[in-house]
């Protein structure tokens, strides 16, 4: 009997080597500009098990998976009751039998690593309280896209050390970026994290840094991203996240502290008045709608990473 090959799962920005994910970026931008249906998913099930609520990544997932000609199947937090109903490692094999891969949302990373070691199909990471690799790279698609030479460029972080940060710093330290985050005490990057992204950036060639002061993270910066500072499932710790965040606001006149023209972003949702000034969203420095709408581009591009599909793989 020949030996089941090991499904390719990203559950981390670090499951991709730096020369994938500049592939990855590649083929996503050329599945944006060709824009048409492809049949890398023919015949798959694609599962997207959700423990919590979504709005981007469950459309833009759903839509990747008809797009390439295969068929969603969303699972919310009310349907399957993820440990709680039934142990993950029996979710896992148990959909294992039925669809091709899996989409997760959930809480602890350690439940999609379960997940993952039960289940015998690729599991894409949604987002975690540790990670969220598909947005960051969603994001670095939006840089791409509005500048090709990503190496050398600077993207502050104003905010939580949180799973968008961590992502997105070892996103950006895998391609030779320069990545400054400003944080409160007992809100930085979590230490084992930042260890991995400043040895990404030692051999890419980039920066890491964590700093305290968001004036100093966005001085001739090319990009200003911040993210809300009370992530799902921290609701309880809202008031105490508010008084330790509020010298941290991204407002206009910061992002006029970072070299002309940096663009702002941000994944959503947003929480104008908390880490952004009402005004953010519609500032003309402003990208964080077609941040949002690169998740689908992306997205597609990452199930021919997780099938090894020939790049070319899809309908020209
Ligand atoms: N940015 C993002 O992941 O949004 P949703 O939580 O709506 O999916
Ligand atoms: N950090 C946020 C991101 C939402 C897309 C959260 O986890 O709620």
């Amino acid at each position: 009997m020949g030996m089941t090959p090991q499904p390719r799962h990203l559950l981390s920005v670090t499951d991709l080597t730096p020369m994938e994910i500049r592939e990855l970026l590649d083929h996503a931008l050329e599945m944006k500009r060709r824009s048409g249906p492809g049949d890398v998913l023919r015949g798959h099930s694609v599962a997207l098990l959700f423990d919590k609520p979504s709005l981007r990544t469950r459309v833009s997932f759903d839509l990747a998976v008809s797009q390439l000609g295969g068929h969603p199947l969303y699972l919310g937090p009310e349907e399957v009751g993820l440990g709680t109903r039934e142990p993950i490692p029996d979710v896992a094999r148990v959909l294992s039998g039925y669809v091709d891969a899996l989409v997760v949302r959930t809480f602890a990373h350690q439940r999609l690593e379960e997940l993952a070691r039960h289940a015998s199909i690729p599991v894409i990471n949604g987002l975690t309280d540790g990670e969220h690799p598909c947005q960051a790279l969603g994001d670095l698609l939006t840089l791409f896209e509005l500048r090709p030479q990503l190496r050398g460029a600077t993207i502050a972080f104003i905010g939580d050390g949180n799973n968008v940060a961590t992502s997105l710093a070892l996103a950006a330290c895998s391609l030779g970026m320069d990545f400054r985050i400003a944080s409160p005490p007992d809100y930085e990057l979590p230490q084992r994290m930042s260890e991995q992204a400043e040895a990404l950036a030692r051999e890419q060639g980039g920066a890491f840094s964590q700093l305290r002061e968001p004036r100093q993270a966005v001085a001739d910066a090319d990009v200003v991203y911040t993210d809300v500072w009370t992530s799902m499932g921290q609701e309880k710790e809202r008031e105490a996240r508010k008084l330790a965040f509020r010298n941290y606001q991204v407002t206009p006149d910061l992002l006029a502290q970072a070299k002309p023209g940096a663009v702002f972003m941000h994944p959503l949702p947003a929480h104008p008045g908390e880490e952004i000034a009402p005004s953010m969203l519609e500032h003309p420095q402003s990208v964080v709608f077609q941040q949002a709408s690169n998740r689908l581009h992306l997205q597609k591009a990452v199930f021919c990473w997780v099938f090894q599909a020939a790049w070319e793989g899809t309908s020209r």
